[in-house]
């Protein structure tokens, strides 16, 4: 199959993912257009995250996926990033007792060596200044916008096409969750199309191309940012009035 910018970039087809006797997403699917900001919203359990570790390779999913004309089902998480996914988690999982220098160090490593590793290290001090200054830092010593800075640098650092947040702004001060949303935003800008788990349901629509809402693992309206932003729905479950 030869990929075309036409087709959506990520195909998710009736995907199901089950714990055990638990079943966290039934019957998703979704589209992520080549450039775009799509999010998925939903209240907690809704199995947000779970929809993320799928496509990543790191929960037992059964479905289609599709990206850039290629099937992620059965291939192991190092190989989904290698062709261009990269996860920063929820709960920005940063290694706290290690340097913001090793924690970077780390994100690249499995990608690219010598030289190659030195440059996209300096691209990311270049993007999050505030990394150069702590740069020599335990990364458990920053604050929590800077912690989320460096995970999502971290996982630039594999260079991804499509890159997968998970609760960016969760607990960050309104001035971090602006930078947060801006960074996003830039990121869309520069090539990297985005798929957003957020809490902060007004803030990602309205930067939303399109958006998804799960509840019980189960989709129940998508349509673009604008229109999310407008439904009853939304406005009952996630927005003020
Ligand atoms: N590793 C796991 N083992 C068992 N159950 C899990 C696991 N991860 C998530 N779940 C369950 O799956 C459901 C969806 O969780 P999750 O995907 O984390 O939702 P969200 O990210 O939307 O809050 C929840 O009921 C959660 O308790
Ligand atoms: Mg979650």
């Amino acid at each position: 199959m030869t990929p075309t910018s036409s087709a959506p970039f990520l195909t998710v087809t009736d995907l199901s993912v089950r714990y055990g006797a638990v079943e966290a997403v039934h019957g998703l699917s979704l589209e992520v257009e080549r450039g775009s900001i799509t999010v998925l919203l939903g209240a907690n359990g809704a199995g947000k995250s779970s929809t993320l570790a799928a496509l990543t390779g790191i929960a037992p999913a059964k479905g289609g996926l599709q990206f850039d004309g290629l099937s992620l089902t059965g291939m192991m998480p190092e190989e989904i990033v290698r062709h261009g996914i990269a996860l920063c988690p929820e709960g920005r999982r940063v290694f706290p007792s290690l340097s913001v220098a090793d924690n970077l160090h780390l994100g690249g490593a499995a990608h690219v060596k010598g030289d190659a590793l030195a440059a996209r290290i300096e691209a990311e001090l270049d993007r999050f200044p505030i990394l150069r200054e702590r740069f020599h830092q335990r990364a458990g010593l920053l604050s929590g916008g800077e912690q989320q800075m460096l995970a999502i640098a971290r996982a630039l650092m594999s260079a991804p096409r499509l890159l997968l947040l998970d609760e960016p702004s969760l607990g960050l001060a309104p001035k971090v969750v602006d930078q947060v949303f801006d960074l996003v935003l830039s990121l869309r800008d520069q090539g990297i199309t985005i798929l957003l788990v957020e809490q902060n349901a007004e803030r990602a629509l309205d930067i939303a191309n399109r958006g998804y809402v799960l509840q019980s693992g189960r989709l129940v309206l998508s349509g673009s940012g604008a229109e999310l932003a407008g439904s009853d729905l939304i406005r009952q479950a996630y927005l003020a009035g």
